[in-house]
Formats: structure tokens, sequence, C-alpha cells
């Protein structure tokens, strides 16, 4: 284990000995099912891989490829992709109908709508995840509850409310803890609890909800197939984990022995999946307490079970960084530079970009560089997980990029 540190970050390299196998929930051919579920919903479009030749120049790598997920749906973010597969898969299960044969339409049919009018999904989210399950509640003609941890920014709750019918609040609970209350709300009230993510006993709705995340490697897959193009680089943000072991798992399975390097970034605060990495007994770690990071969507602090194996044995960096390499990629994104097109992109969706840029452009971390073989044949890979969620906030993150050296 080998561990590089600057004020803006940490980066951790565990040893890999012998990986295990993707679990078969997440292998290429679930991705495949879930999109065929996602294509049969009204504005399914496969979202943009777009490539940052200049920003590439400028980091003195091969290329970059950000698959640009504020496009996805009307949510401005991925995570709708988990609630409404989730949502699909539950309802039928409820109606006794044959997921791979039932689309969208068939459960939006009158006679199905009617019987779905009584069901009652609760959730915790820092933001995404309930705007997708409000979003899909809607779609689905079923009703909503969504809780939010404390300090969650009220235009986040508004957000969700705009997409569908759920009825939101802020609670005075860490994130943790508002997943426990919206546990305490299901068993209360008979409410379906659609969490995303998972803990002993509760495996089969996540399950559902990461490979409804799948969607995006399944067309991440085709758009680098297409350019044919193999990353040798993948950064992917994690909150509990669940998106990027979902995903990494999927590149795994797809490219085999050549999958792409992957780094796993979180924010110092609520680096549960870094802690677990480093604390080097193969078991998840929770980190205590309320985190303060303006990365909204990643502020979780115990990793889903599901998917840590995944990260635990597929991913080679872990990195923890401070609020400040957020900004700094949401710069990059938003730059537009020398004839890139510009990416709009969140605090959570940014970050696996900005620990890149601050990698590749800061002079102390030139050995970490050379251990992730981050050189100039490198072909990068970042998701664009969100849109500017937090409007304000990113007006303010990305009024001075002029001053980053990044962009000088
Ligand atoms: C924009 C964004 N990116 C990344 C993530 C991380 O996903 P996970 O919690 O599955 O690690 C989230 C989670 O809410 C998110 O909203």
């Amino acid at each position: 284990m080998r561990m590089w540190t600057t004020k803006e970050l940490r980066i951790l390299e565990t040893e890999k000995s012998s990986p295990s196998e993707i679990p078969a929930a997440f292998r290429a051919s679930e991705a495949q099912a879930s999109r065929r579920f996602h294509q049969t919903l009204a504005g399914y479009e496969e979202t943009p891989l777009v490539a940052l030749p200049a920003l590439a120049e400028r980091l003195g790598v091969r290329a970059v490829y950000a698959k640009d997920e504020s496009k996805r749906f009307s949510l401005n973010a991925f995570k709708g992709l988990g609630g409404s597969y989730a949502m699909f898969r539950i309802l039928c299960e409820l109606l006794a109908l044959d997921p791979a044969e039932t689309s969208a339409a068939t459960l939006m049919k009158p006679e199905n709508r009617e019987k779905l009018r009584s069901v009652e999904f609760v959730t915790c989210t820092d933001g995404n995840h309930g705007r997708g399950v409000s979003w899909a509640a809607g779609l689905f003609g079923c009703r909503a509850h969504v809780y939010m941890p404390c300090g969650t920014r009220e235009v986040r709750a508004e957000a969700i409310r705009q997409v569908g019918p759920a009825e939101v609040s802020i609670t005075d609970l860490s994130y943790d803890d508002t997943v426990l209350y919206a546990k305490a709300m299901s068993e209360r009230h008979g409410w379906i609890l659609i969490q995303d993510t998972s803990w002993d006993g509760y495996e089969k709705i996540p399950t559902w909800i990461v490979q409804g995340y799948l969607t995006m490697a399944d067309e991440i897959i085709g758009q680098l197939e297409a350019l044919a193009v193999r990353p040798t680089h993948v950064f992917l943000q994690a909150g509990v984990g669940a998106m990027a072991g979902g995903v990494l798992g999927c590149l795994a399975d797809h490219y085999g022995a050549r999958k792409p390097v992957a780094a796993i970034v979180e924010p110092e605060s609520a680096n549960c999946v870094f802690v677990s990495a480093h604390a080097g007994d193969g078991r998840p770690h929770s980190v205590e307490g309320i985190a303060h990071t303006m990365m909204a969507g990643l502020n979780c602090g115990t990793p889903c079970g599901l998917t840590w194996p995944i990260l635990r044995d597929h991913a080679e960096f872990f990195i923890s960084c401070e609020d400040s390499v957020a900004a700094l990629g949401m710069q990059a994104f938003a730059a537009g530079r020398d004839g890139d097109p510009v990416v709009i992109s969140g605090e959570s969706g940014a970050a696996g970009l900005g620990a890149a840029v601050q990698i590749l452009t800061d002079d102390s971390l030139a050995a970490a560089r050379e251990a992730m073989k981050l050189d100039p044949d490198a072909v990068l890979l970042f998701i664009n997980t969100e849109g500017d969620t937090d409007p304000d906030n990113y007006r303010r993150c990305t009024a001075n990029k002029a001053d980053h050296p990044e962009s000088a």
C-alpha cells in the first residue's frame, strides 16, 4: 500500500492479489437488460460521450472522454436510471409480470395504473436519487416520500418536487441516520423502501438500482467501440460506491485483462470507500458524523455492501479530496477552450475530472502520476454524473475559472 498526500487530496494505491469474479448481477449482460427497459421509456436517448481533445493536450495525455449524464432524461443526473429500473422491477413483481416481456408502456396501461395507485415508495436522498424516484413514481402513477439529510439546500428539495409527486422533507439527521429514518417509516406505514445502498437483508432492490446504472456502462462500451477507443483509465466518483462499483464491474467484465486502471474519488469528509480500502481488512467501514462538503451526492458515510467487494478487488487507486478539487473539475469541464465543448458539471459530477486535473498538474505528485501510469499514452474516461444541480454554487465555482493554473 502506498499513499501520496497534498493539501488538496490523498491518493491510496492498493495491491491486488487475485481479483474476485464480478458478481453475475453486475456483468455486461445485465447492463443490456436494464438498457432494454430504459429504451422503452419516453424520452430515452443515449447520453453523449464527449471528447475533450484540447483538455487532453493541456493535461499531457492522449485523450479525454466524458460521458455526460447531465443530459439524462430531464433529470440533470444519472440517478434516475437506478430508481426507474428498480421501480419497474418492483412493480413487475407486484403485478406478476415477467420483466423480460414487459415494457414501460405495459405498466402505464390504465388497468395497471389503477392497481399501482396505492403503491407508496420511500427513500432517503442527498438529491439526485430522490429526483429519480419522484420522477419514476410519477411515470407509473405511484406515490413517494423522500427524506433528505440536514444541511441539504432547499433548491435540491424543490428540484425533487418539480419532477414528480414526491412529498419531500429535510431532516435534522446525517445521511446515514436519514436512511435509517426512511427505513423506519417504510416499516411503520408499509411503504416500499427504494434505497440506493444495501445492507444485510436489504439487497434485492439495491441490486436492481445498480443494474439500472449499468445502462450507462453499456452505452459507454458501445460508444467507445464505435470510436475504436479503449480507455486506459477510469475515474469514478463514489458516495456509497454503488454507481462506481456497478460500472467498474461491468467494465472489468467487458475488458477483462485489458480493464482500465480505476481510481475511486470521494470527498475527504465522507470518504468511506477510501477508509475501507485503507483499513486493508477486506471489510467495509463507515465514517461517522455529519460531513460538510459541497459534493452533496458523494456525502455518504457507509459503503454499499453489494458493490464494495468490486471496488476493493478491481480498483487500483482510492482518492480522497477537498472541495477545491471538485471545483477544479467543474472549471475544467466548463472551460470549453480551444474548440472543446462546454460540459456543465456539478460538484459531485466533476470530482473525478478534478482529481485527474490536480494529479496531472501538481508538480509534487509526479511519483503518483508515474504509479498511476498517467502518461502521454493515457486515454482517460470520466462520467459527468450530474449537471448544475445547485445552480448558484455552480456559478460561484465556475465564475473564476480563469484564475486557476489549469486554465492558464
Ligand atoms: C451526481 C452523483 N454522482 C455520483 C454519485 C455517487 O453514487 P453512489 O452513491 O452510488 O456512490 C451520486 C450519488 O447520489 C450522485 O448524485
